[in-house]
């Protein structure tokens, strides 16, 4: 993305700080504003020097504009992603202390948080969220909107569908494919194939008993 474009952080909660410190980290933007659907956050600030504005006051913005979805819930993301897409390209955003091979392929409108790792010849599709500290080995495959917590760690040639969480601390041991839509309880080790639209949980993990 140019220099010269201003980034909007779309989600002005927790998930939207870490976003724009990681952009403004970066340095790789003119400026950084946030705005969000919630009138209570408009006219405060998201971090010192970002504010938060109200949807309306996107299109007074001037010069070239690239938009980032900050926003956990992946279908929530997905859907915000397609609503502000007239507003510019959607930009990801890469902590500079991130470690992305030079071989991986990062699509648009991801976060690549701070300390990620993001191995040779991984592909991560649109609007994934690679949190602090998550290890995304080589050959990985994640498939768009999906959310890799905090700390979570693929072996290599991991497959990931759409949509999916791999919450907090989780390990997916190498080869393994976690499917479409499914949840991967935080410190959850998959020892096994995790199918679509599953809730896997423990070590070893497997299908978790809902309340
Ligand atoms: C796995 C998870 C999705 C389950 O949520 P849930 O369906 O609301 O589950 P509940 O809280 O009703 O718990 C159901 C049972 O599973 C257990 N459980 C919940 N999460 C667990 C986990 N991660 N590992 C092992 N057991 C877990 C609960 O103790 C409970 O057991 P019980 O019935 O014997 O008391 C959730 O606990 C989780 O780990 N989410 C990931 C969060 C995360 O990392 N987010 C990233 C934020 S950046």
């Amino acid at each position: 993305m140019p220099a010269d474009t201003l980034l909007i952080v779309f989600g002005a909660g927790g998930h939207g700080r870490v976003v724009a410190d990681a952009a403004l980290a970066s340095g790789a933007w003119r400026g950084v504003v946030a705005a969000d659907r919630d009138a209570a956050l408009w006219g405060g600030e998201l971090l010192p020097g970002v504010p938060v504005l109200a949807p309306a006051a996107l299109t007074d913005l001037r010069g070239p504009l690239a938009v980032h979805v900050a926003i956990g819930d992946n279908a929530n993301r997905r859907g915000e992603a397609q609503a502000w897409a007239a507003l510019g390209p959607l930009a990801s955003v890469v902590h500079p202390s991130a470690a992305v091979a030079t071989s991986a392929e990062i699509g648009a409108g991801c976060l690549l948080a701070a300390n990620c790792v993001v191995a040779p010849l991984a592909r991560l599709g649109a609007g994934v969220i690679v949190n602090h500290g998550a290890i995304v080995d080589h050959d990985c495959g994640v498939d768009p909107w999906t959310h890799i917590a905090p700390g979570a760690r693929l072996g290599g040639a991991v497959r990931v569908g759409e949509s999916a969480l791999l919450g907090s601390g989780c390990t997916v041991l190498a080869g393994l494919r976690v499917g479409a839509g499914a949840v991967l309880g935080a410190g959850a080790v998959a020892t096994r194939d995790v199918p679509d639209a599953q809730c896997w949980a423990g070590v070893p993990a497997a299908p978790l008993r809902r309340r």
